[in-house]
């Protein structure tokens, strides 16, 4: 009998919990890397633990949001077939989302996953998006397009915290200048982050990291990776294509974007209701804490989340050359 959606991977707590696996290889290959200065190598190392974790999955998956097309990339590339066999599921993944983070030994990188049924995920491409991200409070005041202090006065009224108190997550990046600008006029506090804002959305929607707002013009397919996560706890995300030239856009309409300027609301996003996301720390963060080593040993933390609204922090000790076997 086929097996459905209803009865197996979305709906059993165990095997959806399995995926956490699969990002706590990539999290402890990559963290091998950390402060070597090797971007690149750490990337490497993650993509190839990650792609043979996914291997022992029982499912089918697709890779819909990886490392890039086919043509450039060898593995975990938009389109790959990936898993063991058996139910017919789209997956996002990023095996190191800041991998300059890594590779300075800089704090919040991490290894991410997002699992939908088909058709769930958008196929983001590669290019710029414009992002808004908050928690479940202020998650109905908020919209992309409304002035920025009207954003940050209505998180402060959600929260019931005075402005100067809400917390504003913003990539250092000269694009930002303007946003910086109206953010410190309108009287909140800012963290200005180097690289990494998946693990600043997402924290957005997590009582008690201290962020409350994440703002600016970050990668898209970050974005929908954000944005899963963010579904399952119900904050809100919205976006927008910005791309960076006439190629980009170009392409992001062969894709199907028809207006490249409408808002990508979160169920544009993410239209699956059936989603799962997980992610574990490479180095130490807001979310997660990062890979330690100890003896023969080392430690993995994580968080998962899916549809159903549970948020499961997961900590996990891994005996050094066995494969995390999430069991
Ligand atoms: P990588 O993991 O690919 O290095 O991306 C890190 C990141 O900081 C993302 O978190 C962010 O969305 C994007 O890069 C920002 O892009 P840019 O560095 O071009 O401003």
């Amino acid at each position: 009998m086929a097996r459905t959606m209803a009865g197996t991977v979305f709906n059993h707590p165990v095997h959806s919990l399995d995926f956490v696996k699969v990002t706590e290889s990539a999290a402890l290959a990559a963290s091998r890397w950390m402060g070597r200065g090797e971007r690149d190598a750490a990337d490497g190392a993650a993509v190839e633990k990650m792609r043979e974790a996914l291997g022992d999955m029982e499912i089918s998956g697709r890779i819909v949001i990886g490392e890039g097309e086919r043509d450039e990339a060898p593995m975990l590339f938009i389109g790959e077939e990936v898993g063991a066999g058996g139910e017919e599921v789209d997956i996002a993944v990023d095996p190191v989302e800041g991998t300059n983070l890594v590779a300075n030994g800089l704090p919040n990188s991490i290894a991410v996953m997002a699992i939908s049924e088909r058709g769930g995920l958008l196929h983001a491409p590669d290019s710029y998006m414009k992002k808004l991200a908050v928690g479940p409070k202020s998650a109905p005041y908020v919209h992309i397009d409304a002035p920025v202090r009207e954003n940050l006065e209505a998180v402060a009224n959600a929260l019931e915290k005075p402005i100067n108190d809400v917390c504003v997550v913003i990539l250092d990046r000269p694009r930002h200048a303007e946003l910086i600008k109206e953010v410190r006029e309108a009287g909140a506090r800012i963290r200005l982050i180097s690289d990494g804002d998946v693990d600043a959305c997402i924290a957005t929607a997590i009582d008690n990291t201290g962020i409350h707002v994440a703002m600016g013009t970050g990668g898209a397919p970050e974005g929908v990776l954000a944005a899963a996560a963010i579904k399952c706890l119900g904050g809100n995300f919205m976006g927008r294509l910005q791309p960076r030239n006439q190629e980009e856009a170009d392409r992001a309409v062969a894709m199907g974007f028809g207006d490249l300027n409408r808002v990508l609301e979160i169920d544009d996003l993410v239209k699956s209701d059936n989603v799962i996301f997980c992610a574990s720390g490479i180095t130490d963060g807001d979310l997660v804490r990062g890979v330690r080593f100890f003896g023969n040993q080392a430690r993995t933390h994580s968080i998962h989340v899916h549809s159903g609204g549970t948020v499961r922090f997961i900590e996990s000790i891994h005996r050094l050359g066995a494969r995390p076997t999430g069991r």
